[in-house]
């Protein structure tokens, strides 16, 4: 293994794993977000900040909150609730504790904090068990309520979720997979100089990976808060991008054309998620207490002494939320409780993407810009010979091209998404008309290219996509990386991401439903990828086999995550780790496969290429390895530009080789090599002004290539 290769690979190890396990911490366990869970009638909280400190037994609390009504005698239970489980449900008459201090309840506001150490006799450090400060995302609240003595009635009801600081959300994550990413575009782009390299396949490969994460959370599925949180990590890859200036506007550009949905906020989402879900797991929700849901400042300010008046305005515009199981504010799983988690509205999850989508684009277009004005100023210094300069100009224009087209392709499932999406809710109108805007240029940009792919293949035959440079230097992202018989294969992915977006979108009052429409576009897939093998390379088909398996088990997995089955939280929260992992491996695979075949290796290698051939063989147009035929591009051996069109396409089918060849039939398969190296001929001398080498030198540079290649395939393949 060369040094480089060896240094990227302990690069991506490490920034995956060791990113999600962080430096070393104090156990400590704090409250993450306070509600109420019954609208206040006679305890208003503030603020309400509580944290232990498992190392030294003590409490730290900054608290604000008043008890308002007059003459009220209360019991009070504190339940905690820790994946479903409720280790602690204590009921205390007020009137039996303190010596009837607080019998009737007094009317005092607190405003205080201070750090109290707990008496050892407590011994609260045994009794929380240490996975609780460790478990990343801990699922589990407190709620304390207040119960009128007499009537039952309920008079208070708050609600604070417990976190150990400890989560799969990590930043470190997330900057490192787009760091990747970013890593793998530069060498993608660089490649990309010949129609059918394999890194820029590769790199959508890993967006892909990427966006199957992300939107493996938008589901109306109850998914244990670990999952969701290292989802959120890969939320950039489908364009959710927040940034609160970003949020504001859009907040802003809503309101002003017609949207009425929540704005975003900066709080935790975790506070209005839907009490059924995790982290709350309250499968028996209290139920709301009918006589005191027609809460309203007025009449608590009746009932109660001045000076509530402006207790209330703090709290109104503090904001602690009452959220209820009839509360309109509650968060639905699936896409609201995602695109919130990151502080975007549901509202403006489409326009978070559209607006991704327009920055990628205009970079996008700045890079074009300068590539042409770099062209232009060859021009016109005359740098250069001047057939290099018509050669890099055409270059240039395929590479706009393709570039564009892969641009939508990476765009296409996130805007088909959240337009899809935008539609289903009654909001700002300049929302739905962008995302149809949005929706038609992805899809018809996308279509457009399928289209032309499959009407070429349709008049001609499908290896005339392959050695037609006007075409496969426009189109190729769609099927390049397939063999010429399974060109066909990217109408499989493009029907994908509709059917998914369908299913996500349209069905997603039912998890149930979805998750069978999932598990059934993912067996199809695999069963496609397994059937037509339509790589070039076992290497490439068994990688895409391997995504497919675990496309196909995680969603699989997720079954376990439908409300409807019930699932308890610990195995739910096991699954999810496991369902993590799973895609966490497969991120480092394909960045690893990357990585081998991206062809850095050359840098240091570049002197004896023979050697390095077998792993180089990944990189570039890779001469298929199943006899069919198809042409190899690299090969300008007797290339002669008048015999562009292949004499005989019957010898172009699949599996023809392997006939026994008649004298003829040897002529004409000469013949074809010579002939449809339209490309050959054009490549060597793209490459040649490129200042580093491309991984094709090996293929060009070998002299052994000039012997017949289906046997020096078999054994390179043995290679691999
Ligand atoms: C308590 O909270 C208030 C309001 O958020 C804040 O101003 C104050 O600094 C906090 N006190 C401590 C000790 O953190
Ligand atoms: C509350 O309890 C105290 C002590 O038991 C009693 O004197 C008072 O009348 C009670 N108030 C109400 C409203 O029940
Ligand atoms: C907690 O205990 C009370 C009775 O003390 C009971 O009514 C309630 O259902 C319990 N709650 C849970 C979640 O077990
Ligand atoms: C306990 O430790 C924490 C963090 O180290 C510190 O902030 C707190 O003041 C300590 N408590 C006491 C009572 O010393
Ligand atoms: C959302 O924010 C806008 C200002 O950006 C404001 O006018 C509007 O009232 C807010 N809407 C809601 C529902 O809070």
């Amino acid at each position: 293994m060369s040094p480089g290769l060896a240094w990227l690979r302990a690069i991506a190890l490490t920034t995956l794993l060791t990113a999600s396990v962080s430096y070393a911490r104090d156990e400590i366990l704090f409250t993450s977000s306070v509600t109420y869970c019954d609208p206040p009638e006679t305890l208003l909280v503030q603020q309400f900040d509580m944290v232990y400190f498992n190392k030294n037994e003590s409490v730290f609390f900054n608290i604000s909150a008043s008890s308002v009504e007059e003459n009220v005698n209360v019991t009070a239970n504190l339940l905690l609730n820790v994946y479903g489980l409720t280790p602690v449900n204590v009921t205390i008459d007020l009137c039996d504790i303190l010596g009837g201090a607080l019998c009737p309840l007094p009317q005092y506001n607190f405003v205080g904090s201070d750090t109290l150490s707990l008496p050892s006799s407590l011994n609260v450090a045994d009794k929380i068990p240490g996975i609780a400060f460790k478990v990343p995302d801990l699922e589990g609240y407190a709620q304390l309520s207040l119960l009128e003595v007499g009537t039952g009635d309920l008079k208070a009801c708050v609600q604070a979720t417990l976190s150990n600081g400890w989560s799969t959300h990590q930043p470190a994550v997330t900057w490192s997979t787009a760091g990747v990413a970013i890593a793998a575009l530069i060498s993608a782009v660089w490649q990309s100089l010949s129609p059918t390299a394999l890194a820029p396949c590769r790199f959508l490969d890993l967006l892909y990976l990427y966006q199957t994460i992300a939107s493996s959370a938008l589901l109306d599925l109850n998914y244990p808060s670990v999952y969701r949180a290292f989802a959120l990590n890969f939320a950039w890859a489908i364009g959710l991008v927040p940034s609160s200036s970003e949020q504001n506007t859009i907040d802003h550009m809503r309101y002003i054309t017609g949207g009425r949905m929540a704005n975003s906020t900066s709080g935790s989402a975790i506070a209005f998620v839907n009490r059924k879900l995790s982290p709350y797991n309250d499968q028996s929700l209290i139920s709301t207490n009918t006589a005191s849901s027609g809460f309203s400042p007025l009449n608590l300010g009746r009932r109660s002494s001045s000076g509530i008046f402006e207790q209330i305005k703090i709290l109104s515009t503090e904001g602690v939320a009452t959220v209820t199981s009839s509360s309109s504010n509650v968060l639905d799983a699936g896409v609201p409780i995602y695109t919130n988690s990151i502080h975007i509205a549901t509202a403006n999850a489409f326009m978070t993407v559209f607006f991704a989508a327009l920055i990628l684009t205009a970079i996008a277009l700045a890079v074009f810009g300068l590539g042409y004005v770099g062209l232009l100023a060859m021009h016109r210094f005359r740098l250069g010979r001047a057939e290099r300069r018509v050669e890099l100009k055409a270059l240039y224009s395929s590479l706009v091209r393709v570039w564009s087209l892969r641009l939508g392709l990476l765009f296409l499932y996130p805007i088909v998404v959240f337009a899809f999406y935008q539609w289903t809710l009654k909001d700002s109108w300049l929302s739905i008309l962008l995302s149809v805007i949005a929706f038609l240029a992805v899809a018809c940009g996308t279509g457009y290219s399928a289209f032309i792919v499959m009407r070429t293949a349709h008049q001609s035959k499908a290896y005339a996509l392959y050695s037609r440079p006007a075409i496969i230097s426009s189109h190729g992202p769609l099927y390049a990386q397939y063999r010429t018989a399974r060109y066909f294969f990217f109408l499989i992915s493009l029907a994908c991401v509709y059917l998914k977006a369908i299913f996500i979108v349209f069905a997603k009052a039912s998890g149930l439903a979805q998750i069978i429409l999932f598990l059934t576009v993912e067996v199809g897939v695999m069963t496609s990828v397994f059937v037509l093998r339509p790589h070039r390379t076992r290497g490439a088909d068994v990688l895409a086999s391997y995504l497919a398996i675990v496309r196909l088990v995680c969603t699989g997995l997720m079954i376990a995550f439908v409300e409807r089955l019930a699932v308890d939280a610990i195995p739910r929260v096991a699954i999810g780790i496991v369902m993590a992992v799973i895609y966490s491996v497969a991120v480092i695979v394909v960045v690893i496969n990357f990585v081998l075949h991206c062809g850095i290796q050359q840098l240091w290698t570049k002197q004896d290429t023979s050697q390095h051939e077998g792993s180089a063989n990944d990189a570039m147009v890779e001469k298929d390895d199943r006899g069919s035929s198809f042409p190899d591009l690299l090969r300008p051996k007797n290339a002669t530009p008048e015999q562009n069109i292949p004499l005989d396409p019957e010898i172009n089918e699949p599996h023809t080789p392997l006939t026994p060849p008649s004298a003829e039939g040897e002529q004409n398969v000469n013949k074809r090599d010579s002939a449809s190296t339209n490309f050959g001929n054009l490549l060597p001398r793209r490459w040649s002004f490129t200042p580093l080498s491309s991984p094709a030198d090996s293929h060009l540079s070998h002299p052994s290539l000039s012997s017949p290649y289906h046997t020096q395939d078999a054994t390179r393949h043995q290679h691999t």
